[in-house]
């Protein structure tokens, strides 16, 4: 529902009656009208556009859902062509500058903004959920001490469903419940021991009296001082970053997380494969990308080469292009202020002018103008993380913890929709039609056969 301001009621309303579509099947010359309701029309109106009565039908065919809505939607707005993101009904901006981390995740989860009260409430909830059970960090002492943080945070955070098994009672709404305050509470935890374990230094225990930003840097960051002292510029830019990462609607590990939570899965396991989905290069694991390319490049005079090379089709240009802005990404310009505060305690990350540079030829440059080509939200966040201390490897972790609460969100909203089912596209088969079987010893190797 990307793009366009429209309410859930609005979708209740009686369908207008020249809110609909007339179609002319050429096929057949039958006449159809198909109602439209809030600029969408059902596929499965299509249905009955048949050829005759073998015919299943007509279908529509989307590869990457590029104009397929698979949900109705409260929790995020996007208008990508204005750059504009909100979370319930809040901009990305006035949240990032007013609330805690915290605060927006009650938000996001639950719909409105807590009181005091309830902000107590909920903050204490996860609080007392951050502890590992001693087992889990055994889970984690089985990996080699250079394996990449994602993997050990999906496989860890899949294995906390054999720690906690009433968890796929998924249809009570109080086990649910229970469920977000262990996510929410143990990711960082665990992600934090991701760390530790590759460096071979001992687990932090979660220090309840920090923030959650600040209690995450202390169990990445104390050695042996009695009590972890965050630097509270950087304690706060963490928990901005976390703010700016907590939903961004349908994206390809929300739609993981429906997809596998459809089948009525626990959600440590299907937190799991949608922190399996963002990992890639193409979605979080951008921002790990982005540093790589920075350090590929180099210099600062190196840039405009480097621009030629991706014209040309050599690679992309990592932590530029979304599927859905088509203007600056919101979150990019919130980073980019963030970045200079960090810079203040940290100094400048040397990265900067070369990142800096590359924005700039490229917002000139036709290819990138053509094509709606902005920096998105991964170009600068490795920049601060890297200015903070976190290694690259680290990124598209500090990108899940935040995103957990999204993706738990669009979970719950997708087990309290009444027309949601199993998620199960359909295809267009293209292969063999029916064949007899050659036996073996009369087969011929063909060199197109699929290994
Ligand atoms: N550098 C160079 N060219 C690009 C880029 C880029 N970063 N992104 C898209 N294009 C070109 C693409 O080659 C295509 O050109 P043409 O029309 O000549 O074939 C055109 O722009 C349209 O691109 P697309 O691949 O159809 O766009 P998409 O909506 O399928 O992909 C994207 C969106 C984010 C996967 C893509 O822009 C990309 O790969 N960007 C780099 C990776 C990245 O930064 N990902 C993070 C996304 S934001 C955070 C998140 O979602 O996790």
């Amino acid at each position: 529902m990307c793009g366009r301001s429209r309410t859930p009621l609005l979708w209740k309303e009686k369908v207008m009656e020249n809110e609909a579509l007339s179609i002319v099947d050429k096929r057949t010359q039958a006449k159809y009208e198909i109602p439209v309701s809030n600029g969408t029309i059902r596929a499965m109106d299509l249905r009955q556009i048949k050829t005759g009565p073998d015919d299943f039908g007509l279908m529509s065919y989307d590869p990457a859902f590029m104009n397929t809505a698979s949900c109705h939607s409260t929790i995020t707005f996007i208008d990508g062509d204005k750059g504009i993101l909100r979370y319930r009904g809040y901009p990305i901006e006035q949240l990032a500058e007013k609330c805690s981390f915290l605060e927006v995740a009650y938000l996001v989860l639950f719909g409105d903004l807590p009181t005091e009260p309830q902000l107590k409430e909920w903050v204490g909830n996860i609080t007392h959920h951050t502890m590992l059970h001693e087992t889990t960090k055994k889970f984690l002492e089985g990996f080699r001490y250079d394996a990449h943080p994602m993997g050990m945070l999906i496989s860890t955070v899949a294995a906390l469903s054999t720690v906690y098994p009433e968890a796929r009672h998924v249809l009570d709404p109080e086990v649910r419940k229970l469920q977000m305050y262990r996510l929410i509470g143990k990711v960082p935890t665990i992600a934090a021991y991701t760390y530790r374990h590759s460096l071979g230094y001992p687990y932090v225990y979660p220090d309840n009296e920090l923030s959650y930003a600040a209690n995450f840097m202390n169990m990445l960051w104390k050695m042996t001082e009695p009590k972890y002292v965050a630097n509270p510029i950087l304690a706060r830019a963490l928990d901005i970053l976390f703010i700016l990462h907590a939903d961004h609607e349908q994206n390809c590990s929300a739609n993981v997380m429906r997809s596998v939570g459809s089948s009525q899965a626990d959600p440590f396991v299907a937190v799991a494969a949608a922190a399996a989905a963002l990992s890639g290069p193409l979605h979080g694991g951008a921002n790990e990308e982005v540093l790589k390319m920075l350090d590929e490049i180099g210099s600062k005079d190196k840039v405009p080469a480097y621009i030629e090379h991706v014209k040309a089709g050599a690679g992309k240009l990592m932590g530029f292009g979304h599927r859905i802005y088509k203007n600056y990404d919101p979150r990019a310009r919130i980073i980019k202020w963030a970045a200079d505060k960090v810079f203040e305690v940290t100094g400048r990350n040397p990265k900067l002018e070369i990142a800096l540079e590359l924005e700039r030829i490229a917002l000139e440059d036709e290819y990138f103008i053509k094509r709606k080509l902005y920096p998105n939200v991964d170009f600068y966040s490795g920049i601060i993380y890297q200015a903070m201390g976190f290694k690259p490897e680290m990124f598209t972790v500090l990108f899940a913890i935040p995103r957990t609460v999204g993706w738990l969100a669009q979970w719950q909203e997708m087990l309290e929709d009444r027309e949601q089912k199993i998620a199960r596209p359909r295809q267009v088969y293209t292969g063999h039609d029916a064949r007899d079987l050659v036996p073996i010893e009369k087969r011929v190797a063909k060199e197109t056969a699929a290994m």
